[in-house]
């Protein structure tokens, strides 16, 4: 019987799962990363250079924090013990200099690497590495991992990625874990104890509508990301998103897309991870990704992922529901033309019964609303509302219950 309870304690310890860091992704992750603008060519000047435009920019007070490094900052091969190590032609001052001076700036720092045997840009993968490669993240000091998903024929993503989550809790340093599977293995339904984000698209591409068709692979458009995350909503909340992929706002598209864009990713409480050259932003793009009440519908503390309520001739209802009793409401015209909308508020009297299981209440509350996209412009939701939302765009209100209701009778 001894014998039975000893092995029950051990066998018990072994399974019982370990844990990710808690407490680094409360709100969806801001930052910016590498790859959409730079993809392989990147190096320490690079990185010192959009952290300062981080911070001069303003985007660090906006609440963006990381500057991740993606593929391609490895050396050919691994040390002679099989540490990982980067290339010291780019990085000709290692990565601990570069960790220290991004934190010397208030900042947080990040790594990307891949759970197969080679990273998408032919680098060395963590593949049979995983304890040894948390540890040097950790020890150069990285804050934030990112982990791809090329190169991973006959590995379960389960195991992979527990196995990464397990190295980087052993590793000692907090580190939020991104994962890049690309919803191939539906991660939102298993990953919630893994990691704090899990790709649920493949790659993102500059194009609002259209997919970028290559020879052997496809870049998604914008609007495919939105589509196949927005049925996810309920599996997303605070410490473990959804993530349609990395922002390409102010990278060549119009100016209403790349609102919608940005738009379309705080309703869907997404990680905001910017993609373009940051130390040449103009100021229409930092207009944009520098809104603060748009960013603070991204980032609300319930951390509730917005629901696609109804669609009407192209133009698309969003509601995210907020703390306090408040409400986002996006109008998003999918088609290549101006829609006039009036919004018949009681029309949208519904409760989120899948999420967050609040009313909207139309008849009963009545709301102040602001448009954020508009300086703020006020009006109140006792009578219907006419707006034109222009062709691939959005409006966006924030609604707060009114301190005078309607007297009813
Ligand atoms: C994959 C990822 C991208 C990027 C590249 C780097 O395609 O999905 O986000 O990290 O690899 O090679």
């Amino acid at each position: 019987m001894k014998k039975l309870l000893l092995w029950a304690a051990l066998f018990g310890s072994l399974t019982a799962s370990a844990q990710k860091w808690e407490g680094l992704a409360d709100t969806p992750p801001m930052g910016w990363n590498s790859w959409n603008k730079f993809a392989c060519d990147i190096d320490e000047n690079l990185i010192r250079e959009v952290a300062d435009a981080m911070v001069a920019s303003g985007l660090a007070d906006a609440g963006y924090l990381y500057i991740n490094l993606d593929d391609c900052w490895h050396a050919s091969e691994r040390d002679a013990d099989g540490f990982p190590q980067c290339d010291t032609t780019r990085f000709p001052s290692g990565m601990k200099a570069l960790t220290d001076y991004v934190h010397s700036l208030g900042l947080k720092i990040g790594i990307y690497s891949d759970a197969g045997r080679q990273t998408c840009g032919g680098r060395f993968g963590s593949y049979g590495h995983e304890y040894q490669d948390a540890l040097q993240y950790a020890r150069w000091g990285f804050d934030y991992l990112k982990y791809d998903w090329c190169f991973t024929e006959h590995i379960d993503p389960k195991g992979a990625y527990a196995l990464m989550r397990d190295a980087l809790r052993a590793a000692g340093r907090p580190i939020l874990f991104s994962m890049c599977e690309w919803g191939t293995a539906k991660p939102w339904e298993w990953a919630e104890q893994t990691a704090h984000l899990w790709r649920t698209t493949g790659d993102i591409g500059l194009s609002f509508s259209e997919q970028l068709v290559h020879d052997s692979w496809e870049q998604n458009s914008v609007l495919r990301c939105l589509d196949l995350n927005a049925p996810l909503r309920k599996y997303a909340g605070p410490g473990h998103w959804n993530d349609p992929d990395m922002l390409e706002v102010g990278n060549g598209l119009t100016e209403n897309q790349d609102r919608a864009h940005f738009t379309l990713w705080c309703m869907m409480a997404s990680p905001l991870i910017l993609g373009n050259d940051i130390r040449a932003m103009s100021p229409r793009t930092a207009a944009i990704v520098m809104n603060r009440e748009v960013i603070a519908i991204d980032q609300d503390p319930l951390g509730v992922q917005g629901l696609r309520y109804a669609t009407d001739e192209g133009v698309e209802y969003w509601f995210k529901p907020l703390e306090g009793g408040d409400w986002a409401v996006c109008l998003f015209n999918r088609t290549q033309e101006p829609r006039t909308c009036t919004i018949d508020w009681l029309q949208y009297c519904f409760t989120d019964e899948e999420v967050s299981q609040r009313a909207t209440a139309f008849d009963r509350i009545c709301y102040d609303g602001r448009d954020l996209w508009n300086g703020g412009k006020s009006f109140r939701t006792d009578k219907p509302r006419t707006v034109v939302v222009p062709a691939e765009d959005v409006v966006l209100y924030r609604l707060t219950p009114s301190a005078k209701q309607p007297r009813r009778r």
